[in-house]
């Protein structure tokens, strides 16, 4: 009898590992970035491109970078709930991440932008954000030597354009990976990699939780669009689909990663911390139609809660570097 129940739980703790393995391998890092045939990768497309980020030139009175809101130093965001522009009030949204943005399909918080191309022509010409004008920013790049020289022979017989500078900017942000995290040491096999806590964190994040069923892959999101029940007055996505119930309020799913360098969070920047929005989803969300059906309220023991956490921050790269390039002059 003890025999029989002995034999019957280690066949549950080897299926038990078996699933772990499969469920650990939905979260496994790809192996090279997805560039678009359009848009090759190209060492130097990617260093020009660079420049560029970092450059205020591209904004109209030369003071903003797309760097100023996407800052290497907090995750490729600020620190703030809503960015300073040039207009020199916040912004009503928060500045997302670039990071991984070559895995993202569709951009901005309500997904108004197809590609990292048409999304760069918004910030450089929103008169909210680096209020440039193109003719005036393609003078500047052409008299000044070595960009004009970079682009002459980076894209001959083209030189500096409007979609020479999009696609420049573009390449450079496909390059921007989140570096190795523990948590990926620990998908390739270190079972030493992230704490207990951590682990059982895992557990909780893709079973009581739920929250693996919009935080998918290895990057954390399904790349949709969903109302979590915030109390917000933005229409999110609606503002393209108003006909779909769901639309309203719903924002696209953030990435997970490096999340220890990208307080505070939400499409308004609305939670300080992680606790914070670990003790909304406990909540569940405001009740209206268009609140996702996978928002319900969650009963989370005190570890449980801490375990989460624990998970969430073993999504942060061990390491980080990001030289800022030198701007020609
Ligand atoms: C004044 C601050 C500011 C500047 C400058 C700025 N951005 Fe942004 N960026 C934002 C905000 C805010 C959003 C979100 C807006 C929204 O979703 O409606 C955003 C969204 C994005 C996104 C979408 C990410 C995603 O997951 O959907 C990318 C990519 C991006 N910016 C790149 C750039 C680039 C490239 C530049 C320079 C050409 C730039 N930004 C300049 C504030 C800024
Ligand atoms: C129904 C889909 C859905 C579920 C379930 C879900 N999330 Fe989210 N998550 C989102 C969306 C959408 C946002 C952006 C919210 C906003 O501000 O509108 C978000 C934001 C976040 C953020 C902030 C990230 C940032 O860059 O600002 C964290 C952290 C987070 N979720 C963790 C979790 C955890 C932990 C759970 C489980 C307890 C969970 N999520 C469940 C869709 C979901």
């Amino acid at each position: 009898m003890l025999f029989t129940v002995g034999f019957l739980s280690l066949g549950l703790v080897r299926a038990g590992a078996h699933d772990l393995d499969a469920l650990k391998a939905q979260y496994r890092r790809p192996s090279a970035i997805p560039f678009p045939e359009t848009a090759p990768f190209s060492p130097q497309v990617a260093t020009l491109g660079k420049m560029l980020f970092f450059d205020p030139r591209l904004s109209g009175k030369q003071n903003l970078s797309c760097a100023s809101c996407h800052n290497p130093s907090f995750g490729f965001e600020v620190p703030v709930p809503g960015a300073i522009g040039a207009t020199n009030k916040p912004l009503a949204r928060k500045a997302p991440t670039v990071l991984n943005a070559a895995w993202i399909p569709i951009l901005f918080w309500d997904g108004r932008a197809p590609d990292l191309e048409t999304q760069a022509m918004g910030p450089i010409t929103a008169d909210a954000e680096m209020d440039g004008k193109f003719p005036e920013i393609i003078a500047r790049l052409k008299g000044t030597p070595d960009y004009a020289a970079w682009f002459g022979r980076l894209f001959p017989g083209v030189g500096v354009t409007q979609d020479t500078i999009l696609t420049a900017i573009a390449t450079y942000e496909r390059t921007v990976v989140s570096g190795w995290a523990p948590f990926d040491r620990w998908v390739e096999g270190d079972a030493a990699a992230i704490s207990p806590a951590a682990q059982r964190g895992f557990a909780v994040f893709t079973g009581k939780g739920g929250c693996a069923a919009c935080h998918t892959g290895w990057n954390f999101t399904d790349n949709r669009f969903h109302d979590l029940g915030l109390p917000t007055k933005d229409p999110g996505r609606a503002a393209f689909e108003p006909d779909a119930p769901l639309a309203k309020h719903a924002f696209k799913t953030p990435g997970l990663r490096n999340l220890t360098y990208r307080a505070p969070f939400g499409h308004a920047g609305q939670f300080a911390n992680l606790e914070e929005i670990v003790a909304f989803y406990e909540g569940g969300g405001l009740a209206r139609p268009s609140k996702s059906p996978l928002m319900r309220p969650l009963s989370l023991r005190p570890e449980e809660r801490t375990d989460l956490i624990a998970f969430l921050r073993s999504l942060t790269a061990e390491q980080t570097q990001t030289a800022l390039p030198n701007l020609p002059n």
